[in-house]
């Protein structure tokens, strides 16, 4: 079956910079369906030959280790483009004939995918609709939609409901690359595929979670897009909003798109959204001291580039254990990690073993970069009596495994491409999302809202963070990995 790929908004960032090298490796790697054919739209007037080139550059500058100019030609003769305005019908209805003599009138699947503008994606369903592109046969026709799925719950409804004039929910795949990342799929596999974790993965021996993605870089050039955006939105509604599902969730009847959506969904349904009361006792906002100074980004600007929030799960499973989840940029190194910090032992029998509930066993999963999983415990410090450290067990995949790990985006377009949408947000998932993170959003926004309070770039935020986890007799697991 032949597959098409079509991607609007072809000239931008994402196009170059992911979506094209993914596609690339895919190839290089021998794992593209058959007939594959990639076909890029946008305004800007290039020809198959100038964008090729383009693209040859930019993914020879991504992709360096990998990039060999034998394989780009092979490849490259499966790439066209097509100049046009998403908004108007006769750029649509142009497009429509083009794939269709591409495709010499087969059965072929199409996969649009939406690398536009936001503002763009509304008109782009409803002129894909009105064109008939959505129409499923002869073949099938699946839509992707990259971030931000709007800004608020209201606006997620309208796209949500501006989507399914035209697609029914199956054919959508809404991106949320952390997903496609191996760590976080492997968070499913180190619960499930193992007997021993999942008996203490529960209220009953875990104290709390720790859920940071941290970024030493700032916002850099990206001050347009990120002034009016924000790390609540930029990270949490998406990204960490995911991360806590995957480990706070049930085990699905089947690892199949909707047994493992259902459950992610139960547990953000069983998030309580916070009351403004809540949001000022618990979440935290800061600003990094330079932002103000960097281009695009407004003299007076509030927008948090740090934030700390506090939420409950609460079911039987995580009934009072707290969930900190954490982001920022401009902090002291980029990582992600997931720590499920464990309650003590209930009594220490050793005069040297640890007093503090913050020494407990822990199991750290390193979701980037230095992907992998520690187990903390106590350990005797050899001829030193009953003096005791803590130590751990580590794994990463650099030293296990010799492949390297490949961008999210190589096995997200091959799901979309098979039809697994197993990776990919459902509908109820991303308002439920919105759902949770709303409140918080208004609280700050209000006049009279939580201070947002100032950090040197290349610590872990404000102060004020440390001493707040301090307050509720707690630490934050603040470590840069060590990368080997
Ligand atoms: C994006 C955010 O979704 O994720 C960026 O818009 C952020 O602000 C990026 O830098 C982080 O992704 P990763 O894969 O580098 O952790």
């Amino acid at each position: 079956m032949a597959h098409t790929i079509v991607i609007f908004g072809a000239s931008g960032d994402l196009t170059s910079r992911k979506l094209v090298p993914a596609l690339y490796e895919l190839h290089r790697k021998g794992r593209l369906p058959e007939r594959t054919q990639i076909v890029g739209l946008s305004r800007s007037k290039y020809t198959n030959e100038t964008w090729r080139e383009m693209l040859a550059e930019s993914t020879a500058s991504f992709s360096p280790d990998t990039f060999d100019t034998a394989v780009w030609e092979v490849f490259s003769q499966m790439i066209f483009y097509q100049a046009g305005d998403v908004r108007q019908a006769e750029a649509l209805d142009s497009l429509r004939g083009y794939l269709d003599r591409l495709e010499g009138g087969t059965e072929a699947t199409r996969v649009y995918y939406l690398a536009t503008m936001p503002s763009l994606y509304e008109p782009a369903i409803a002129r894909l609709g009105s064109a008939g592109m959505a129409e499923r046969s002869p073949g099938e026709r699946r839509i992707v939609i990259e971030k931000p799925f709007g800004t608020d719950l209201a606006s997620a409804r309208r796209l949500n409901q501006a989507v399914h004039e035209v697609f029914s929910e199956e054919q959508v795949y809404r991106i949320d690359h952390y997903l496609g990342k191996e760590t976080v799929q492997n968070v499913l596999v180190l619960r499930f595929a193992n007997g021993i974790f999942e008996p203490l993965w529960n209220r009953n021996y875990v104290d709390n979670v720790q859920i940071t993605a941290g970024e030493d870089l700032t916002i850099g050039h990206r001050g347009d897009y990120y002034d009016g955006v924000g790390v609540l939105r930029d990270m949490f509604q998406n990204h960490l909003l995911q991360l806590l599902a995957l480990t706070a969730m049930e085990v699905p009847s089947q690892f199949e798109a909707d047994a493992v959506r259902d459950e992610k969904v139960k547990v953000l349904r069983a998030i309580k959204p916070l009351t403004r009361e809540e949001v000022f006792q618990d979440t935290l906002r800061g600003q990094y001291r330079t932002y103000r100074d960097e281009p695009g980004v407004a003299k007076e600007s509030l927008t948090a580039t740090f934030a700390v929030v506090k939420l409950h799960v609460s079911n039987w499973r995580w009934q009072g254990v707290p969930f900190f989840l954490r982001s920022g940029k401009a902090l002291a190194c980029r990582t992600t990690q997931i720590v499920i910090q464990f309650r003590q032992a209930p009594h220490m029998l050793f005069e040297g073993g640890p007093r503090d509930a913050n020494e407990a066993n822990r199991l750290v999963i390193q979701v980037q970069p230095a992907e992998g999983i520690q187990l903390h415990f106590h350990t005797k410090v050899p001829d030193a009596g009953m003096k005791l450290r803590l130590t751990d067990l580590d794994f990463t995949f650099r030293d296990k495994f010799a492949s390297t790990m490949p961008d999210s985006y190589q096995r997200l377009l091959l799901d979309v491409m098979h039809g697994d949408a197993s990776l990919f947000a459902r509908a109820d998932e991303v308002e439920l999302a919105w759902k949770i993170i709303d409140p918080i959003q208004t609280a700050w926004e209000k006049p009279g809202g939580p201070p947002i309070e100032l950090y040197e770039a290349g610590g872990w935020g404000p102060p004020n963070s440390t001493d707040w986890m301090y307050r509720q007799d707690r630490e934050w697991f603040d470590s840069c990995p060590m990368l080997k």
